[in-house]
């Protein structure tokens, strides 16, 4: 297939700046979707256009071969995707690759999950090329909670239960990697990493690499609830605490092999995410 023009939205964002510089070295034309102009994506096109504008969005998508679509998990998110989706479609973008999450499923306890399935639901029933990428846990979450980790600890509402958290760089690797080959098509890719791993296991190899002591605390779902009500709007929080007591029933710790088997590398270990970003937990 000839390299593909690709929009990427969320380009800002944790995989989609990974996968900008991951596109561009594999030749790819890249399209920035961005919101703050002032802020532009260094060495590509850049558009400046929001998912709740949708003639911003299909103005951006206009003389794309394909799109990346990823945006934030807020109460409107399954609207505004499934309106990008449809309007990628209305433009004549040929192939599609959404990012969903682990585990997405319509009668989902957990509300991002719900939502997902919806848009993949949605995604699915378009005339357009699409392939669904499903992450895990993303390790680098774990940067939001870098202003206790620095002081030596964290907490959660998850018990000993391990998770099979992915690193987010190999998100991109594996987006571009669908974006820029054939054989994807109407496939749904699970994507985790190379086990599944405890918080304890997490502030070990925190510890290891900063050479500090970080300790991990298990939280109540309602201290953690009291912890951050004011920080995160109360759907996203109630949301967080559903994605905590499904990771704590230990219904995300299954291993796929889908990094390893899209990108033709292993999938980055907690160790190797732990080492590349020791300076971000280690206090200034
Ligand atoms: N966090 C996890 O562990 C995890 C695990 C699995 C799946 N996921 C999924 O990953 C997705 C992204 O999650 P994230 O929290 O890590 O966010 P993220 O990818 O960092 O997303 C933020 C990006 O979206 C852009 N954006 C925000 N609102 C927008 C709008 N109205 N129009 C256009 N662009 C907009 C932001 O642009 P600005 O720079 O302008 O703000 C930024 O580039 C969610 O669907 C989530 O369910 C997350």
């Amino acid at each position: 297939m000839n390299t593909p023009t690709v929009l990427v939205t969320g380009a800002t964002g944790t995989v989609g700046s990974a996968l900008v510089p991951a596109l561009q070295a594999r030749g790819v034309t890249v399209r920035a979707m961005i919101r703050n102009p002032d802020r532009p994506v260094p060495g590509v096109e850049n558009v400046v256009a929001d998912l709740r504008e949708p003639e911003s969005v299909a103005a951006a998508l206009r003389g794309m071969d394909a799109a990346f679509l990823n945006s934030p998990s807020t109460e409107d998110a399954a609207e505004l995707q499934i309106r990008f989706a449809e309007l990628a479609r209305n433009a004549g973008v040929h192939r599609l690759v959404l990012l969903s999450q682990y585990a997405a499923r319509a009668d989902s306890p957990v509300r991002f999950l719900r939502w997902h399935a919806e848009v993949e639901a949605y995604v699915r029933g378009l005339d357009l090329d699409h392939t669904v990428l499903r992450p895990n846990l993303y390790l680098q979450a774990l940067l939001g909670l870098a202003g206790t980790i620095t002081q030596g600890w964290f907490a959660a509402p998850i018990g000993g239960a391990a998770v099979s958290a992915i690193d987010t760089r190999d998100i991109a690797d594996v987006a571009a990697a669908v974006l820029t080959s054939t054989g994807h098509t109407g496939h749904t890719y699970t994507l985790t990493g190379p086990r599944a791993v405890t918080h304890e296991q997490i502030a070990h190899a925190l510890s290891t690499a900063t050479g500090k002591d970080i300790t991990f605390h298990d939280a109540s779902a309602d201290r953690f609830t009291a912890a951050l009500t004011g920080v995160l709007p109360s759907w996203q929080l109630e949301g967080l605490v559903e994605d905590y007591a499904h990771y704590a029933r230990g219904e995300a710790a299954g291993v796929s092999a889908s990094v390893a088997d899209l990108t033709g590398h292993p999938a980055r270990d907690l160790t190797d995410f732990a080492r590349d970003y020791a300076t971000a937990f280690t206090a200034a």
